[in-house]
């Protein structure tokens, strides 16, 4: 099986090609970051403009390096929702119309089962059902990965995500655009120590995250202190946030058989130790993909597309794109 994935639903535009045997025979990103870095964030507009310059070179050049051609793909998965309406729409009709073009079924992925389903991508022994916490720069949610369209959301934000909250204090801090990675940098020099933050909602009955106030009372301590620090201190506030809550919802819910991560926090290496830590406590098994599937991309988009076409479930070409869609 041999299926092409489409990926534009925020600031990153990708193509690649994924066998149901686990092989990435070719994987194609275009990042933006230097057309929204004079905006300190993603402008949609911008976004949308530049997936529809890029898609389809993109789309040869992942061909080219598979060495095959778009007669030889068994279907063509491009995420359909949720995110940025324009970009979603852009890689949408581009995989509608290369399916209509070739004849091959369409499946419309949920970005966001993409990451869920990512790690299997990487680790074929991973089995359902696993926990998973999704941490990105739109969502932070804890589900319960039964199978393939079958997710129980356990857990999810009341207001900010957590990679929102890691760009947000790049900005105040001044570490530039995209932020998660910069004050992981900045962290690295910093005593996590060294500033007060809340942890909010750590040990509350209720099962949700919630990263508002963290995020303000950064921007509170920041005048007063090294940015490192503040960094150091900010990322182990989110640390301390994610394991408590991950530890709530493995104790409400059993039968996990692994602990995972993804989405694009989870390519931190402080929220990656501290879960192998919780894992290894409670004998789980913990799994978190490579940090390049755990950004966005398209490999992953291909792998749901797989799991999904060898389940029977193939999408009409009039699916509409969504803006939002919760899993
Ligand atoms: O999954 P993703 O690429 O896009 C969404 O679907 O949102 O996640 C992007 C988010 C951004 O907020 C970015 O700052 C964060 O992931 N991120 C990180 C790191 N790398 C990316 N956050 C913390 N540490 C990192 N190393
Ligand atoms: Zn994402």
């Amino acid at each position: 099986m041999l299926i092409l994935g489409l990926e534009s639903s925020c600031d990153e535009t990708a193509a690649a090609l994924v066998t149901g045997e686990r092989q990435v025979l070719a994987h194609r990103l275009a990042g933006q970051e230097a057309a929204h870095r004079p905006y300190g964030g993603v402008v949609p507009e911008i976004a949308a403009r530049a997936h529809v310059e890029v898609l389809q070179p993109l789309v040869e050049a992942a061909l080219d390096e598979a060495g095959v051609a778009l007669a030889d793909v068994d279907a063509i998965a491009a995420t359909a929702g949720p995110g940025l309406i324009g970009g979603v729409m852009v890689g949408l009709v581009t995989g509608k119309a290369l399916a209509h073009a070739a004849g091959k079924p369409l499946i419309a992925v949920n970005h966001l089962e993409g990451h869920a389903l990512s790690p299997r991508l990487a680790d074929p022994d991973l089995a359902f059902p696993y926990m998973l916490l999704l941490v990105s720069g739109g969502h932070c949610q804890l589900l319960l990965v039964e199978g393939v369209a079958r997710y129980r959301r356990l857990a999810t934000t009341i207001d900010d995500a957590a990679g929102e909250a890691f760009d947000k204090t790049a900005k105040i801090l001044g570490l530039g655009f995209p932020g998660g990675p910069a004050v992981e940098r900045a962290a690295a020099q910093g005593n996590a120590r060294a500033v007060p933050l809340p942890r909010p909602l750590k040990g509350s009955p209720e099962p949700h995250f919630s990263f508002a106030g963290l995020k303000a009372a950064v921007a509170r301590a920041a005048p007063d202190h090294a940015a490192a620090d503040v960094a150091a201190s900010f990322q182990q506030a989110v640390v301390d946030c994610l394991i408590d809550r991950t530890r709530r919802a493995l104790r409400v819910a059993d039968g996990a058989t692994a602990l995972v991560v993804a989405g694009g926090v989870a390519a931190n290496g402080g929220v990656r130790a501290a879960l192998q830590a919780l894992a290894a406590e409670d004998g789980l098994r913990f799994v978190a993909p490579p940090g390049w599937l755990c950004t966005d991309n398209a490999a992953m988009i291909a792998w749901a597309g797989a799991e999904r076409f060898a389940a029977g479930l193939t999408d009409p070409l009039d699916t509409a794109a969504r803006a939002r869609w919760p899993l």
